[in-house]
């Protein structure tokens, strides 16, 4: 028996339950992974928040997971080779997790790469494939200024991390008493401003001339959406992640992991951000780990919205 956390119906994270479930052999084309940590990410806790289109509940949580290849069924082939039992894997995107042992279609599974550990691994590739959407739809290139909004968090430090592969120069917003945030932004290579009152002039000073060529928002307040508006000539070089009404309102672009080319680019950008971070370019900062029978705790100190660092679930 394993033990898995679920979300009975829609609604807060409190009606979740830590249930005793049977975990299913792999059929064809699957693996057994026995779960070493599972990512946490605010989606966990939004998507489940009401009742959203194709959803069928009880839905089992978490999209992200570090562990090890318990069981290989029929015709398995993992994302990046054959599996075999004992093997080191992260798995995206899956759902349930946040479970001791789960059975995942095998295409979804990919070696772990040995520069993380499975608290690390285990939040690389959903922060991870997003940041390099917002890159490619906003067409960010060498020697281009960028905003970034929410820097700090993990969407952001991996923008950070993958622009400065490209040479990209961003100029990343956090909370103006929030040291650790900023300390943070300038590790992973970029300029860090204060949100809030006057966040339009701080940018322009901190670009220092340079246009802002492409704007990223993974916070949505409207004052990073208007600063955006005011900095960017060109609407089709701006992305939001996190809210559609004024994308859609304003004209400029919105992306989400559901949304079925989003779907298609994560999943091939999965193989490339493993190799960013096997080569040592990528790192998760973790901020925090917690038992997983304590998932709750966890993910209401994510959905707070300054956790300084990813938060992986231990089983
Ligand atoms: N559409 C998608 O595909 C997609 C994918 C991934 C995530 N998301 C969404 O993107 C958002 C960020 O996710 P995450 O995992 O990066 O979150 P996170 O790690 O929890 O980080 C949250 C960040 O927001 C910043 N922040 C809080 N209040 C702010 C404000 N008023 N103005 C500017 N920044 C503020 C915090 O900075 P300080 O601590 O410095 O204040 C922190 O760095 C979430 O809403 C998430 O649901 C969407």
């Amino acid at each position: 028996m394993a033990k898995r956390w679920t979300a009975p119906a829609p609604g807060p994270i409190d009606q979740w339950s830590f249930d005793e479930v049977e975990v299913a052999p792999p059929g064809s084309g699957e693996v057994t992974i026995r779960v070493r940590a599972a990512g946490v990410n605010p989606a966990d806790a939004k998507h489940v928040a009401s009742a959203r289109p194709g959803a069928e509940f009880p839905v089992p949580i978490g999209y992200e997971l570090s562990g090890e290849v318990s069981a290989v069924g029929p015709d398995a082939v993992g994302g990046s080779g054959h599996l075999q039992v004992g093997d080191e894997v992260v798995a995206f995107r899956v759902q349930g997790a946040y479970a001791t042992e789960i059975t995942v279609p095998a295409r979804d599974v990919f070696a772990k790469p040995a520069t993380l550990s499975h608290a690390e691994a285990a939040n690389l590739l959903l922060a991870g494939t997003t940041a390099a959407e917002m890159i490619q739809v906003t067409r960010a290139a060498e020697g281009e200024t960028v905003l970034l909004h929410a820097a700090s968090g993990a969407v952001g430090v991996s923008l950070l991390q993958q622009a400065r592969e490209l040479g990209v120069r961003v100029i990343g917003t956090v909370g103006a008493d929030a040291a650790d945030s900023a300390e943070r932004v300038r590790r992973y290579g970029g300029i860090p401003v204060a949100y809030g009152d006057g966040l339009r002039e701080r940018v322009a000073e901190a670009a220092d001339g340079a246009p802002i060529a492409a704007a990223w928002d993974a916070v949505g307040t409207d004052e990073a959406i208007d600063v955006s508006l005011a900095l960017v000539s060109d609407r089709d070089r701006i992305v939001t992640i996190v809210d559609p009404e004024r994308a859609k309102a304003d004209g400029f672009l919105w992306i989400a992991g559901a949304r079925p080319e989003s779907a298609r680019f994560r999943d091939i950008a999965r193989a490339r951000v493993l190799e960013l971070a096997a080569s040592g370019v990528l790192e998760v900062p973790v901020a925090r780990t917690y038992p997983l029978a304590e998932a709750i705790d966890a993910v209401r100190f994510v959905m707070d919205g300054h956790p300084g660092g990813k938060v992986a679930l231990l089983p």
